[in-house]
């Protein structure tokens, strides 16, 4: 995983690591606030045995004492050590437990460390070196007799200690936030790691294997087809993602396109609404059909009325002309009309497919809003009737196996699935996406035709709004090659 990556998860999984760190400085602090305090005291024994005149006998005697440390070591707790420390300690009336009194063999000497730990300074270095002292005094009663006697010497005595040896408030701390820190790293690693959904351009690249078309950042709020004339942030992504798409195949361009998704709610009217919004604004005639027989939202969202559309049509009671609703002089908008009973046996009819192709013919391009490919098989029965599919995805909630899930169905219907458009990233995620191509993209002149949604009165388009004169197709194609280029180019 590279830098970029690993600062993404961490803008996502920022939660989880604030509370384990929180959590490890109130535990450390826990720790450094509780207990008595404890002092301790060392003083260092030498282990050696008396000189000879004999080298060989000397050499003998250093390694026995080598030999004897650990054992010196081991004694320090023996009823013999500590009755005789507890003697050394009798007028200040301090009996020495096994608790208080520890030994330490310093590593390739014949030095022994007799440590005390003690509630006071004071009583730590007393029983330190009384410690040091019997231990020193057992040695040489257990070797009497003994020509040779190896001794044990108080060699450094045990100083006043300072500080407490715990609790230690500052180290605790220091250790609890470490260990916080890393708790928190670890969880936000597994918690991206069990995550299934797709959450990046990268992600969503491998599962899909289309091209991307547009990242669409999340939106707080705002009327849901935005204001594509200005420069913000809401309005970019879906200019870039007409521009894509009008880019994807040069040689055979698209007259229809299906916006689907794996799931509900992932946001396909939105993203239909919004691309028709921008096909119109740069200069083509578009009809947007809401073709989602079970959740109509399209006509809504642009502002307008379901009641006649796209069923009265197959039921041959009105006409095309009647049943389109003006959104805008180059957008024309095709509710559904009276929901039926079986949506999907009317979206694979041939009688359907003619319809499409007879409205279709009246626009530079069609955006169909479908249902969802998991759930229902409405989008498939449409997909396969038009020139290309545009898949959404919303980011942390559009799980990877349904992605690729609706890509197979998708194929086993012959659909041109052209691309995915990842939606609802969250801001914080973009920059290490495709940085430029939302913040950075130069502004090129749109043709200032759209005002954006204009709220109709009644569900009606406002009677300003008329049916403009057809515009030449593709017109802003060179502009948009321009565009195409600086937003890429910057990334
Ligand atoms: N980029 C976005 N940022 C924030 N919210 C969004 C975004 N796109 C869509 N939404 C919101 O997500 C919800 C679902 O969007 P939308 O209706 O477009 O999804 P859908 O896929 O068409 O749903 P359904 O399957 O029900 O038809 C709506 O409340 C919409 O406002
Ligand atoms: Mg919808």
């Amino acid at each position: 995983m590279d830098l970029l990556g690993a600062i993404a998860i961490l803008r996502r999984r920022w939660l989880v690591v604030v509370l384990c760190l929180i959590m490890g400085i109130a535990g450390g602090f826990d720790l450094g606030h509780r207990g008595t305090k404890q002092y301790r005291a060392t003083a260092e024994c030498l282990v050696n045995i008396p000189p000879s005149q004999s080298v060989q006998t000397q050499v003998l005697g250093t390694q026995l004492a080598g030999s004897l440390v650990q054992t010196y070591v081991g004694l320090i707790n023996s009823k013999i050590v500590l009755s005789r420390a507890s003697a050394l300690l009798a007028d200040r009336g301090v009996s020495v437990g096994a608790q208080g009194l520890s030994a330490k063999a310093v590593t390739n000497t014949y030095l022994i460390d007799v440590s005390a730990t003690s509630t006071t300074p004071v009583l730590a270095q007393l029983t330190a070196n009384a410690g040091a002292k019997a231990l020193g005094s057992t040695v040489a009663k257990l070797q009497s007799g003994v020509p040779q006697k190896i001794t044990v010497q108080t060699t450094s005595p045990a100083a006043l200690p300072g500080a407490p040896v715990s609790p230690r408030p500052r180290l605790d701390l220091l250790v609890g936030l470490i260990l916080g820190l890393l708790a928190g790293l670890g969880m936000a690693a597994l918690l991206e790691a069990l995550d299934r959904t797709i959450k990046s351009t990268a992600q969503a690249d491998a599962v899909l294997g289309r091209p991307l078309v547009g990242l669409v950042p999340k939106r707080r709020a705002g009327p849901l087809v935005v204001d594509l004339t200005t420069n913000s942030p809401d309005a970019e992504p879906y200019r870039s993602a007409r521009t894509a798409i009008r880019f994807l195949d040069p040689d055979r361009p698209l007259r229809s396109i299906l916006v689907t998704s794996p799931s509900p709610g992932d946001g396909k009217t939105v993203t239909a609404a919004n691309l028709a919004a921008a096909f119109a604004l740069s200069g083509d005639h578009v009809i947007a059909i809401d073709a989602d027989l079970r959740k109509p939202r399209l006509a809504q969202t642009f502002g307008l009325e379901s009641a006649v559309g796209l069923t009265n049509l197959v039921l041959g009671n009105t006409d095309v002309t009647d049943a389109l609703q003006e959104w805008g002089p180059r957008l024309s908008v095709l509710a559904t009309g009276p929901l039926p009973p079986n949506p999907s046996e009317i979206l694979g009819s041939q009688l359907f497919g003619q319809l499409l192709k007879d409205v279709s013919r009246r626009a530079d391009i069609t955006v169909i809003d479908a249902p969802p490919v998991l759930p229902v098989d409405d989008a498939l029965s449409l997909a396969a009737q038009v020139d290309g599919v545009i898949l959404v995805v919303r980011a942390g909630t559009t799980m990877r196996h349904s992605a690729a899930e609706a890509v197979r169905r998708l194929e086993t219907v012959g659909a041109n699935v052209l691309g995915y458009v990842l939606n609802a990233v969250p801001r914080s995620d973009l920059r290490g996406m495709y940085a430029d191509y939302v913040y950075g993209s130069e502004r090129t002149a749109e043709i200032p035709i759209l005002t954006g949604p204009s709220r109709p009165q009644n569900g009606k388009a406002p009677s300003t709004l008329r049916r403009s004169p057809r515009t030449t197709p593709r017109a802003d194609s060179q502009r948009a090659s321009t565009e195409v280029t600086t937003s890429r180019t910057k990334t």
